[in-house]
């Protein structure tokens, strides 16, 4: 079992803040992992920062099975989490059941979906089950075309309303996170405040109990990002310079360099080789 447990998650509100990144594959979990990274997720943003997509909507069970098991193989400490992709926890609490297990026997510790009171009994049974869950409200990208694309939540009563009855009813059902995307800080300082369950921000201020962010984002990958990311890396013009270089080295002949391959140090015993070689050819030339 790995350090950082659902239980320890919970413990962390209200004294420590919780930190959590998106990985996708082996190399990255390992170092988010040696970073000390409270919860290594891997997201269906996937779709898009992995996969080129427009949206996350395309996302299957098999890339987010595939992917969780990358992770999962990587990470020592962190608790590993993975999301549950746009239909595949929709239409029946059963299908929503068999592929949360899915992710939890590709190496996750728990599973997270998009959605609150609408999910409930889902969430509840997960637990029964001895699945633990993290929801989502706010902003839920899985549902950007019914709420008018990627836009700033909790601007009015009825959304006010919703996004606390989501957190309440994630809370009463037995999760033991929710991630509040994009929400006015106060709406996310107001749930932080009625409900014991740690709130996990992203674009969504100050007072949550943690911060998400999209590896990609964070790490400067592409160049247009969310209005709410922070970069805390130019990793694509650091990549993009190393292969330049790369390029102009191989293309001036000044890579590999002498510490970058063997030779034979007797020139003599490798002529040798060399005539027997050539000889062997001839007798038994190379079949088409
Ligand atoms: O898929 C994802 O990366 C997410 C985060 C934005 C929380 O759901």
């Amino acid at each position: 079992m790995r350090e950082i447990t659902p239980k320890k998650i919970i413990e962390m509100k209200g004294k420590e803040k919780i930190v959590m990144v998106t990985a996708y594959d082996y190399p990255s979990a390992l170092i988010a992992d040696k970073a000390g990274i409270d919860i290594i997720f891997i997201g269906d943003s996937l779709g898009m920062v992995v996969y080129g997509e427009k949206s996350t909507l395309n996302v299957s069970m098999d890339q987010m099975v595939y992917h969780t098991r990358a992770v999962a193989k990587a990470v020592k400490r962190g608790l590993v989490l993975a999301d549950m992709p746009f239909m595949s926890y929709e239409v029946s609490v059963e299908e929503g059941m068999r592929n949360a297990a899915r992710l939890i026997q590709a190496g996750a510790d728990a599973i997270k979906i998009e959605g609150g009171y609408d999910y409930r009994k889902l969430v509840k049974k997960l637990v029964r089950a001895g699945i633990p869950v993290m929801g989502h409200t706010g902003l839920t990208p899985q549902r950007y075309l019914r709420l008018g694309g990627y836009r700033l939540m909790g601007e009015t009563e009825e959304e006010i309303e919703e996004i606390l009855r989501d957190a309440k009813a994630l809370e009463k059902a037995g999760a033991f996170a929710l991630v509040l995307e994009f929400t006015l800080s106060d709406v996310a300082k107001l749930v932080t405040e009625e409900v014991k369950i740690p709130t996990i921000g992203i674009g969504s201020g100050p007072y949550c109990d943690g911060q998400v962010l999209v590896w990609h984002d964070l790490l400067g990958i592409y160049e247009q990002v969310p209005p709410f990311v922070k970069r805390y890396a130019d990793l694509r013009s650091i990549i993009q310079l190393a292969l330049e270089n790369y390029k102009s080295d191989v293309k001036e002949g000044k890579f590999p360099e002498k510490q970058h391959y063997w030779e034979f140090l007797d020139k003599d015993d490798f002529e040798k080789k060399r005539k027997k070689a050539i000889e062997k050819l001839l007798e038994e030339p190379v079949e088409d």
